[in-house]
């Protein structure tokens, strides 16, 4: 004779729940903002909490409440493959926990989005020129690192896919909200007659609950300050688009002398947005500078080359560097960065109307539409066409 259960037993504890969800909210979030370049800096904080979230379900793998930790629930191949088989029959026991397939399911997607957020930090680093990595990667690596990332997040993508689906089958197949289970932590417990000897096999069941209660308050609490710590600290180091470093490095006597002397007809161009030669070149004849006469004596010449020569789109790269040196073939002598391919692609939407403004003047006033161009960054979160 059946038995109506009425009573409840606790599946998911709530820092699992909670993971979970704030997990569905951060992929989420980090998908959306992915589809506008403006949204960068957003799409970064979804990544960061992505990452916050898997360290903290990593560890609670080990030390959290029974049917959370990996011991109870991830098998062996063959043990997976048995009870695929008699999942497919419709003849697998009931389980409490993940059974071995969406046992597997979950630490796929760990691991996906564990690659996925590790790549996208060297992307961030290479491209961007953003983030704590921002000194290690180049902006080929970053590039490289961009196509894993992408890569990765189509394999997400189908992943949460067929999770989604196979939660709403298994649903229908138990007779028991599965999405509810894991907002409200219950499930029913097993009834006698799906308790078969075998079970054990497939699940330790509520056996393993023998969490260590003061280790878990401990962890969590940890957890929250040291996510809090890192969260103003990062906004602090994301505050610019430039590292600390690289910033230091502008405030040289070496950057305010090129300011000053370069910077006084015209906007103070960052060096990193032409080659070495072209620098050279234009250095070499300032009598004769664009029908201007721009010259100076040889040693400050000389200072503003050695200057040149170290923040040139050969030795700074940017974004913006690569992107202007890609279309620039090696024996080419662009003197004029407004007559590079690249930068005439980027504003040919702009109109003269927009130059003529007072606010603007000229298509060289770099720094009336890019914040911080000054330091060489032309990131598109900077760009304001004023008013
Ligand atoms: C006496 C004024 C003056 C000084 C000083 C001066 N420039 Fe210029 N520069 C000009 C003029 C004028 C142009 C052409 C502007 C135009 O076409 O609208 C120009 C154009 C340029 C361009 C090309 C910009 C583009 O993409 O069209 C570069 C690069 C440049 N200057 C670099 C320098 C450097 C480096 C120095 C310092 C050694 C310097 N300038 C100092 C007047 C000056
Ligand atoms: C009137 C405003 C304005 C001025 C002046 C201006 N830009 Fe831009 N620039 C823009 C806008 C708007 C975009 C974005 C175009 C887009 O969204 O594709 C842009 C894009 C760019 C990009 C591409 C950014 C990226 O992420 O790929 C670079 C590099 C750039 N500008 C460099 C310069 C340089 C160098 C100068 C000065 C010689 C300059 N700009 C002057 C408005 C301006």
């Amino acid at each position: 004779m059946p038995v109506t259960p009425t009573l409840k037993i606790k599946v998911w504890d709530w820092p699992t729940r909670l993971f979970h969800w704030l997990l569905v909210f951060s992929v989420s979030g980090a998908w959306i903002s992915s589809f506008r370049e403006y949204l960068l800096m957003e799409h970064v904080w979804f990544g960061h909490t992505v990452v916050g979230l898997l360290v903290f379900r990593i560890v609670w793998g080990w030390i959290g409440n029974g049917f959370a930790r990996f011991r109870e629930f991830v098998t062996g191949p063959q043990i997976v493959w048995e009870y695929a088989k008699m999942r497919f029959r419709n003849k697998a026991p009931r389980i409490l926990g993940h059974n071995p397939l969406s046992a597997w399911m979950t630490v796929s997607l760990l691991l996906v989005l564990l690659g996925i957020t590790l790549s996208g930090a060297v992307t961030l680093a290479g491209e961007e020129w953003i983030g704590p990595l921002a000194k290690y990667f180049s902006m080929e690596q970053g590039r490289f690192a961009k196509g894993i990332h992408v890569w990765l997040s189509y394999a997400l993508l189908s992943l949460v896919t067929i999770h989604v689906l196979a939660a709403f089958l298994e649903s229908f197949a138990l007779r028991e909200n599965l999405i509810l289970a894991m907002i409200s932590g219950f499930k029913r417990p097993p009834l006698e007659v799906e308790t078969p000897l075998e079970k054990d096999k497939y699940s330790n069941g509520i056996k393993s609950v023998y969490p260590d209660v003061k280790l878990q308050y401990w962890f969590l609490s940890g957890f929250v300050l040291v996510v809090f710590a890192l969260t103003v600290g990062v906004s602090f180091d994301y505050r610019t688009p430039l590292t600390q470093e690289a910033l230091a490095e502008q405030q040289s006597p070496e950057h305010q002398l090129y300011m000053s002397e370069c910077g006084s007809c015209h906007f103070g161009f960052h060096p990193s947005l032409l080659p070495h030669r072209s620098w050279e070149k234009m250095m070499s004849d300032l009598e004769n500078h664009f029908g201007e006469d721009a010259w100076l004596d040889a040693e400050t010449t000389q200072a503003i080359l050695d200057y040149l020569g170290k923040n040139d789109a050969e030795h700074f790269q940017s974004e913006a560097s690569f992107n202007l040196m890609e279309n620039v073939a090696d024996n080419e002598l662009p003197l004029r960065i407004t007559k590079i391919p690249y930068w005439l692609m980027k504003h040919e939407e702009i109109s003269e109307q927009i130059y003529k403004r007072k606010s603007v003047r000229s298509p060289l006033n770099c720094g009336a539409c890019h914040g911080y161009a000054e330091y060489g960054s032309f990131e598109d979160g900077h760009i304001r066409i004023p008013k």
